[in-house]
């Protein structure tokens, strides 16, 4: 008999911005796949087994994942914030398209989650309120000179750009490259946020602008939103000031 799997967004980290639906999903399932860390955030169930595996791993935990499913579990794919957004869905289905037919045949579900840029662009007030657009700066899974491509068309366009997986031990000069390329076409005052570990005990949300921004201050642990021509500030008297993109273009003069 075939199980079910569903793939699950845990959010960012703060156990408050699980979804009911995602938390319903998790304490149904029989099995948890995913990146030991993540798993961690979920609270133990007894009964419920548990299958940790290193970030890496990605289309492997899948097909563990389906494996299970195959043999009549109710496996639950666990994934950090949206599973839709740089994570597990999109290795889940590649999983299916390329492996047993009989996967095809298993009941999947994708259960949504808070993204970390729904929650950083939240922290900082609602820099994500105009046209944005959302790019990766790992070069593990595609080509560097494809990232160059895509964030030049983005600063070219004024979107407001927001980047994932900014830098690592393994990419430490990415970021400074991405964020050169992006002033040339952008003015140096433009509002940055350093949004890392959001929603965490830890959490460190910096306002700087692209001519102060210090590549050295982002990591796996941190997204980057860099405002575009029309993102503001609103100063005050305490507290840093909000960040926002109006809803509206003004239209250029003629
Ligand atoms: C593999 S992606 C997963 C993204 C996730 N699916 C989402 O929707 O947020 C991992 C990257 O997400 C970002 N990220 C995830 N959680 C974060 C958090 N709590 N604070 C800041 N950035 C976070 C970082 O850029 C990290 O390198």
């Amino acid at each position: 008999m075939t199980g079910r799997l569903a793939i699950v967004g845990i959010g960012p980290g703060a156990a408050e911005l699980v979804t009911p639906l995602a938390t319903e999903t998790l304490a149904a399932a029989t099995d948890l796949v995913g990146y030991g860390p993540y798993l961690a955030r979920v609270p133990e169930r007894p009964g419920q087994k548990r299958h940790a595996s290193d970030n890496r791993e990605e289309l492997a935990r899948a097909r563990e994942a389906l494996a299970l499913a195959v043999l009549g579990r109710n496996v639950a794919v666990v994934s950090s914030g949206d599973p839709g957004v740089f994570a597990m869905a999109s290795a889940m289905f590649e999983a299916i398209e390329t492996g047993l037919e009989a996967w095809k045949s298993i009941e999947v579900t994708v259960v949504p989650g808070v993204s970390a840029m729904f929650a950083a662009a939240a922290k900082a007030g609602a820099p994500l309120g105009h046209d944005f657009c959302v790019i990766s700066l790992s070069d593990n899974l595609k080509p560097w000179d494809l990232v160059l491509k895509r964030l030049e068309a983005a600063a070219v366009a004024d979107f407001v750009i927001v980047l994932y997986n900014p830098a690592s031990k393994a990419r430490p000069w990415q970021l400074g490259e991405a964020l050169d390329l992006i002033g040339r076409y952008r003015a140096s005052d433009a509002p940055v946020i350093f949004a890392r570990a959001v929603t965490q005990a830890d959490e460190h949300i910096e306002l700087t602008t692209l001519g102060r921004a210090d590549p050295s201050r982002g990591d796996m642990r941190t997204i980057i939103i860099v405002g575009s021509s029309a993102t503001k500030l609103i100063s005050r008297g305490a507290g840093e000031p909000f960040v926002y993109t109006p809803r509206h273009v003004e239209l250029a003069e003629t």
